[in-house]
């Protein structure tokens, strides 16, 4: 096991994700789409696809509906698991870590950010929840565009960002004769650990 400085394993996350994104989007629609695995209160795991909004020291944002099935299962957890797979790059990247909630002004800028038809679908979609009819959501949201028409639309308060801080981050790169090479950077107090694990 070899100690190494702080800021590698992200730098190197955000060094592939760069490189992601190089990629046209003809062949790499989505370079920050990962998939979200969580745990809820009876054990059960599921995962979904997400997109990645921001990644930095403190670790893995997105966003999403508090009262989602994954929502919940986060805030009860608070524990998550993610996977991204660039199969341009040829590379798979695993992180665990401990979740928390982003800050309500984090959460404010980032809705800001979005296109006026994303924040009304904040407001009008009741994520995982079941639908009685199929108009059900329509008509939300055509009552969403009447409740805040001509003003902005705020968060909705269901509504706003995990961090997943990582305490586990695997680089898998593929290799020949199935001979990959994987590299796993554990936490260690401020810093972390790495190893080389078998394919
Ligand atoms: C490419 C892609 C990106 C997605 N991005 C998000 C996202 O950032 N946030 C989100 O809540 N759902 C996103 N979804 C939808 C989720 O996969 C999922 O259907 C939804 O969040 C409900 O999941 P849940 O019932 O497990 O909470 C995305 C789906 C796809 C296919």
């Amino acid at each position: 096991m070899t100690e190494t400085p702080e800021s590698e394993p992200i730098a190197r996350f955000q060094a592939l994700l760069d490189e992601a994104k190089r990629v046209p989007r003809s062949v790499l629609p989505e370079p920050t789409a990962f998939a979200l695995g969580t745990v809820d209160a009876n054990g059960q795991p599921s995962v979904r696809i997400v997109l990645l909004k921001h990644v930095d020291e403190r670790g893995f944002v997105f966003y999403t509906n508090f009262e989602s099935r994954k929502g919940r299962a986060l805030l009860a957890s608070c524990r998550a698991a993610m996977c991204f797979h660039w199969q341009p790059l040829e590379v798979q990247v695993r992180v665990e870590g401990g979740v928390t909630v982003v800050s309500d002004a984090e959460a404010d800028a980032y809705f800001a950010s979005r296109a006026r038809g994303s924040q009304l679908g904040a407001w009008a979609s009741l994520q995982s929840q079941p639908m009685t009819q199929p108009g059900d959501l329509d008509a939300r949201v055509a009552e969403m565009e009447q409740r805040f028409a001509g003003v902005p639309v705020p968060r909705p308060p269901h509504w706003s960002g995990f961090r997943i801080a990582p305490d586990k981050i695997e680089f898998w790169k593929n290799m020949p004769s199935r001979l990959h090479v994987r590299h796993v950077y554990t936490r260690e107090g401020a810093r972390w650990a790495v190893q080389q694990l078998f394919p």
